[in-house]
């Protein structure tokens, strides 16, 4: 099965990618080329990550052409400066064997390199054909209403932590405004959301699985991705495949209601910046 697409600012963003966070080597090939073998066009990796070799081999073992497949890598919060910025980019480019990405993102803002600086050299990417389209990640409303300002490039997307236990409708209602995706990273709160008994019920009466209606309320969503993480086969083919269904008003609240105070599920306090970010 493959994902519709979202149009964000351009930008034609398949509404379902595969996450690749702490895949690596092996497992990350297979997981990589299984994913594309189930008809993914999305694959999301980061500099971070340390796996875009392996993303670059799983994409060549797959035999898929390059043009078919959507490509988002993101520049470390370390690397924001112009200069950091550029030979992150290149480097990133090199390891994943592509001469260009579809998206580049910053990965985390960082207060200590003024994002001014930061996104002109985003720009300076784009122009340069090292993406062909750029974006933030992890950027409150603040920031991004502060990037998009500051962006002679169009956005594209802001990638956050999104699952049912974390309400996002602020930073959500903010990439509308703007006409970014939001893309969703830990879309099945790292697996935790897949024992919740209103999950479970709902599932039940759609003859899924827990993690295809959790990925369901995400898509179903305008605006939305969501990348979640697998290296199983099963798993992975199973998580595309959720274009067929939808949920009601009702389910949809229900799951919704799993919403709580502090619904992440990554700890997020070692990020700079991210008091601002609060
Ligand atoms: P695995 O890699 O063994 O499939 P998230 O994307 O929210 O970070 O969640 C990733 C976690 O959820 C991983 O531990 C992954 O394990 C597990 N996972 C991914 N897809 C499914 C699925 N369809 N059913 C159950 N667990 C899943």
């Amino acid at each position: 099965m493959t994902a519709p697409l979202v149009e964000a600012n351009g930008a034609a963003i398949p509404a379902l990618g595969l996450g690749t966070w702490e895949a690596t080597n092996d497992a990350c090939i297979a997981a990589v080329q299984w994913a594309i073998e189930a008809g993914y066009r999305h694959i999301d990796t980061a500099a971070r990550y340390g796996n875009e070799e392996a993303v670059g081999q799983g994409i060549r073992a797959s035999g898929i052409s390059r043009d078919k497949l959507f490509v988002t890598t993101k520049v470390w919060y370390e690397d924001l400066s112009e200069s950091n910025l550029m030979r992150s980019a290149e480097a990133s480019l090199r390891r994943l064997g592509l001469d260009a990405v579809d998206l580049l993102l910053i990965h985390w803002p960082n207060a200590s390199i003024p994002l001014k600086e930061t996104i002109k050299a985003l720009g300076r990417a784009r122009r340069d054909g090292l993406t062909r389209h750029i974006g933030v990640s992890n950027f409150p409303v603040a920031l991004l209403d502060e990037a998009v300002a500051r962006s002679d490039e169009p956005l594209v997307a802001n990638q956050c932590e999104y699952h049912p236990y974390l309400d996002q409708s602020k930073v959500l209602d903010a990439c509308r405004r703007h006409g970014l995706a939001f893309t969703a990273y830990c879309p099945l709160g790292r697996g935790q959301l897949l024992d919740e008994r209103a999950v479970v019920e709902v599932a039940e009466r759609h003859g899924r699985t827990p993690a295809q209606v959790v990925l369901r309320w995400h898509v179903q969503q305008p605006g939305v991705v969501a990348i979640p993480k697998s290296a199983n086969r099963e798993r992975i083919a199973q998580n595309i495949d959720i274009f067929d269904f939808a949920l009601d008003e009702d389910e949809v609240a229900r799951i919704s209601g799993l919403a709580r105070p502090d619904g992440r599920v990554i700890d997020p306090s070692w990020a700079p910046a991210w008091d601002k970010a609060a």
